[in-house]
């Protein structure tokens, strides 16, 4: 997720791209570029860092242009730098990109191949490389742009320039968001309406697969591919900036939750095939000859990276046959843990700086372990020094509270789950492709999960003002529990507890009463009995219990007082599907307790000390 925005018009661009970019700053901030005419010629300013880097790096210089383009960058390909900065140029042609570029290896490699030469780690640079090649053809701006595209997969939102045609930019989109903004004889493009809010409240929001062609006179917009005109409706926007840079939601949570099924599609983009029957793991370094001859796995990380660690454990195990260990990175690091040879350490963490993990890193590394790292952050810390990374690319976390970093975590569990059960035959091939095929169906899934916020809202209502509160799972959804308990506390400050559901009367049954709610979940599996049991004995003793269950389970209906249904999914993917209604649930009583949800009392988003 990285965000660009792009201007021609009456005043001058350069302060009107730098503002963009700070209101785009949430979307990306580990480096940023502008690109502006100086004459005829463009030039590019870039620089490793935040936007006022770049303001400071362009301070006193008097810059004029009345046509640029500016990025602040989430990196996904190649680290934090200034070369890997955007915005990218090959010859005249200068462009900014957000989205992943899936078969960017295959093109570089091609286009090296006919002298074309790199100078960054990106896969957005060949994109410039294929408009230029065609523009040296003798196509137009337009038609090199329409015919690169042609060769590109992935996810793309692309403001581009170019020298021979100075008065235009091109704006395209598949699957990463681009909106125009429309001011008198001026026009704007960006990934938020937020960047050019100050200017225009009128917008255009491009779709998949078209191009939008702007000068100074006006906006035209076309297929990519078909190059038929389309017509498009102008929207007025009424929010106000704040609210619009967090897309209409009241909090970064919520829409980081709501986020989800577009972050799992960019967790699982490219890295599997379907036809196949492969997993692709080339940023974890692990050769199917490695995970053959794996015979044990730690899973390390602190927090909610520790419960998808948890559940981790029960994916590996069941499916792989692999012995998995589980630690609190806290924990790890002093207990002079055990690593015999053959092992495997993987370190789960969103931020890749949480102190406790790195040092449980670092210890796993001295003892001799190949030491892999799960990690939302290009250029963190973790990433560097891990012998490989999977990145769960679910774009930047703002939001204390963990919601879409874990489930796109989860994902890649499944991911890795899959490859290694594969490489140690504990898998038929067509059990992996079902699996995968659940996989592709996960992100619709989560959409229709979404839905049930309304319903959750209700239950928060009925229950906000409870002291305590009890979640109870069993299996694999266990760890869920962990995870809906530490959200209610951490920012509705209700004190909650989690709990294995076979393990309640051996305790914690005896707080159970009136004022008690017990949160149960309850998915169609192997445990389902066990857990109506469980429900049963809450009920019986007078407590309130809320079940989350798998829709079409009408069971358990009669033993709870508020039932959540759930779209039904494979046994793996459950605690994805179930901690939605959770997270949700969380931060409504938060809100409903007016506490502050994106910045919780005492807690800090990346925890680099011990
Ligand atoms: C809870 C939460 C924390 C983090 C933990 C680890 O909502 O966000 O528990 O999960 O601090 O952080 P990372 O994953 O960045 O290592």
């Amino acid at each position: 997720m990285c965000g660009i925005i792009g201007y021609i018009g009456n005043r001058n661009a350069i302060p009107v791209l730098i503002n963009g970019l700070k209101r785009l700053e949430y979307r990306g901030y580990d480096s940023a570029g502008i690109a502006f005419f100086n004459g005829n010629k463009i030039n590019v300013r870039r620089c490793a860092g935040k936007i006022k880097d770049l303001e400071v790096s362009i301070k006193g210089e008097k810059l004029r242009s009345f046509t640029g383009l500016g990025h602040t960058r989430w990196a996904t390909h190649g680290k934090p730098s200034e070369e890997n900065a955007h915005p990218h140029r090959s010859g005249g042609i200068v462009l900014v990109h957000n989205g992943i570029i899936e078969n960017y290896f295959e093109l570089k490699e091609e286009l090296k191949g006919k002298g074309h030469v790199f100078t960054s780690e990106t896969d957005t640079e060949v994109i410039c490389h294929l408009i230029h090649s065609y523009s040296r053809k003798g196509l137009d701006f337009e038609a090199a742009t329409r015919a690169a595209l042609k060769h590109v997969e992935g996810a793309y939102a692309i403001g581009i320039i170019n020298e021979s045609e100075p008065d235009k930019i091109l704006a395209v989109k598949k699957d990463s968001p681009l909106v125009l903004g429309l001011g008198e004889g001026e026009f704007f493009i960006a990934s938020d309406i937020p960047a050019f809010l100050k200017y225009t409240k009128d917008v255009i929001i491009l779709d998949n697969g078209e191009m939008a062609s702007i000068t100074r006179k006006g906006v035209s917009v076309s297929g990519i591919a078909n190059k038929k005109p389309v017509k498009k409706e102008i929207a007025n926007i009424t929010w106000s900036p704040t609210m619009a840079e967090k897309g209409g939601y009241k909090h970064f949570m919520l829409k980081e939750i709501n986020e989800q099924p577009r972050a799992i599609a960019d967790t699982i983009r490219g890295r599997f095939s379907l036809e196949k029957g492969e997993v692709n793991l080339d940023e974890f370094s692990l050769a199917e000859s490695e995970l053959k001859k794996l015979n044990k796995i730690f899973l390390v990380a602190c927090g909610t990276s520790w419960h998808a660690a948890l559940v981790g454990k029960y994916i590996i195990e069941d499916m792989a046959r692999v012995p998995c260990e589980v630690d609190i990175a806290s924990e790890f690091r002093y207990r002079r843990p055990l690593l015999p040879k053959g092992s495997l350490v993987i370190v789960i963490t969103q931020s890749g700086e949480t102190a406790d993990t790195l040092a449980a890193q670092r210890e796993s590394g001295k003892l001799g372990a190949k030491v892999l790292s799960i990690c939302n952050v290009v250029g963190s810390t973790s990433a560097r020094e891990a012998d490989g990374v999977f990145f769960t690319h679910s774009g930047p976390e703002i939001g204390v509270a963990s919601t879409k970093a874990f489930t796109t975590q989860l994902t890649g569990l499944y991911l890795f789950a899959i490859a290694l059960a594969k490489a140690k035959e504990k898998i038929r091939s067509d059990d992996i492709r079902e699996l995968f095929n659940e996989l592709l169906q996960l992100p619709e899934k989560v959409e229709q999960s979404l839905k049930i916020n309304d319903a959750v809202l209700k239950i928060a209502k009925r229950f906000y003002h409870a002291r305590d509160f009890l979640y109870l799972g069993r299996g694999i959804n266990y760890p869920i529990a962990l995870e809906g308990a530490l959200k209610l506390k951490e920012i509705s400050y209700i004190h909650a507890e989690g709990y294995p559901a076979g393990e309640m009367k051996h305790g914690p049954i005896a707080l159970i009463d009136n004022n008690m709610p017990v949160l149960a979940l309850a998915p169609d599996d192997k445990v389902l009995e066990k857990i109506l049991s469980n429900m049963e004995e809450v009920k019986s003793r007078g407590g309130k219990v809320i079940a989350v269950a798998t829709e079409g389970n009408t069971r358990v209906l009669s033993r709870a007082s508020n039932v959540l249904f759930m779209p039904k999914t494979n046994y793996y993917l459950t605690p994805i599907i179930f901690s939605i209604p959770l997270h949700l649930l969380a931060y409504h009583m938060a809100v409903l307790k007016k506490c502050n949800v994106d910045q919780p009392r005492n807690l800090a988003k990346s925890v680099t000390v011990e």
